[in-house]
């Protein structure tokens, strides 16, 4: 498998780019069909009566057809196009969170949270004098058993990522989201992380709502996807006003179309809604499965490798089955900039800090550390690359630091 020349920045390019949990490289047929979708058929859907915006309206129906086959929705008007996963979340917390949640009640969030899963939340508990709950890490950074306590009838929400953006580990959903829903609470699930690499069938899950990103999932940047049960969008109050969203205005009051449209104010991304959909064909052409297989392979041999090195300090999971597509790490006493910043210099890219997940590093006593995550089109000679730098910090900071 080696899918490198489907990608054009890495084909002939010496670049090791193992930042993909940051945003992925867009394969050629991402690429073509945004370049087709000008050339061909831009015009603004829902606004003309010219066969240009009706072919403009159609290829975006046909996209958001396409989103709900791949996660499995029971209907295309439970996908909301957003701008990214960061959007999809605060548009739960304001639309639902803020009519639902009341005073005194909870909000359970686990700490591994990115901060576009996080910070929303703490709004909605500061407005509604609701409490915030954590689910904390065991020392084998997952979730403890005995954390569960805490979903209790007094939970209004659980708001959960599928797989940490720093340590990689992979939630149980599907347990905590019976678990929830079983104390009468509703479910917000961030795949935004799991998406390139997990198959999310939303039936199977049984979340309320489900977010992520395109450009993480090899489309391009500036469309991510909500999908929620109807019932609830129903229910909720838009969360953006203005056109394309009205069924009639009046001087002082309006009424609002239909879902999905009540969700989409203003002209869509149509272009990147485009090459999602292209993503979506690229994602089923290879299969998750053998996308799974490999880079589970890939994972394994970079722990084997980070594993030789002395001077370096890994989190992850120690069951193989609960981790996916990123590794933490630190060399040990450097810090986290300066490693990304010689690993760069040799051409390999990777990120480096809190990764937007400030509570879950002080609470793993960490400041920052170094992030390598893969995706299929990554080589072993992408890893070597990264070990070779690594030994090379190493050597730098033995000779002039420690
Ligand atoms: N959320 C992205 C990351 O974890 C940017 O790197």
């Amino acid at each position: 498998m080696n899918y490198k020349n489907d990608f054009p920045l890495l084909e002939n390019n010496d670049i090791c780019y193992l930042d993909s949990a940051a945003t992925s490289q867009k394969p050629k047929e991402v690429i073509t069909s945004v370049h087709n979708y000008y050339n061909k058929f831009n015009a603004n859907p829902h606004r003309g009566t010219y066969k240009l915006s009706e072919e403009a309206t159609r290829v975006l129906n046909v996209a958001r057809e396409n989103v709900k086959k791949f996660i499995n929705a029971k209907d295309a008007s439970e996908i909301i196009f957003t701008k990214n996963a960061t959007e999809a979340l605060n548009l739960i917390a304001y639309s639902y969170g803020l009519d639902n949640v009341n005073e005194n009640e909870e909000i359970v969030l686990s700490i591994m949270e990115h901060h576009s899963n996080l910070v929303p939340w703490q709004m909605v508990a500061k407005a509604k004098d609701a409490n915030l709950k954590y689910l904390y890490t065991d020392e084998n950074y997952e979730i403890g058993e005995t954390e569960l306590y805490k979903i209790s009838n007094k939970t209004k929400v659980l708001a959960i990522t599928y797989v940490s953006n720093v340590t990689g580990t992979i939630n149980d959903v599907k347990r905590l989201t019976k678990l929830a829903h079983e104390k009468g609470a509703i479910v917000v699930l961030d795949a935004t992380q799991a998406i390139a690499h997990e198959k999310i069938d939303v039936q199977e899950t049984g979340a309320d709502f489900v977010v992520f990103s395109g450009h993480k999932m090899y489309a391009p940047m500036g469309v991510g996807v909500l999908y929620a049960k109807r019932k609830h969008l129903e229910k909720m109050r838009p969360f953006i006003y203005g056109g394309d969203m009205i069924e009639y205005v009046y001087e002082n009051e309006a009424t609002f179309a239909p879902i999905p449209e009540k969700f989409e104010a203003g002209t869509q991304n149509v272009g990147a809604i485009i090459g999602l959909s292209a993503a979506i064909d690229y994602i089923n052409k290879i299969g998750y499965e053998n996308i799974k297989e490999y880079e589970n392979n890939l994972l394994c041999y970079a722990k084997e490798k980070l594993g030789e090195l002395g001077f370096v300090e890994t989190y992850y999971t120690k069951d193989s089955l609960k981790h996916a597509s990123i590794i933490s790490f630190n060399v040990k006493k450097v810090h986290a900039h300066d490693v990304a910043s010689i690993l760069n210099s040799l051409g390999v890219c990777v990120r480096s800090g809190n990764h937007c997940a400030q509570p879950f590093l002080r609470k793993l006593g960490l400041e920052s550390t170094v992030r390598m995550s893969i995706s299929f089109y990554n080589t072993k000679s992408d890893i070597d690359k990264l070990i070779e730098g690594l030994i090379k910090v190493n050597n730098i900071f033995s000779k002039y630091v420690r």
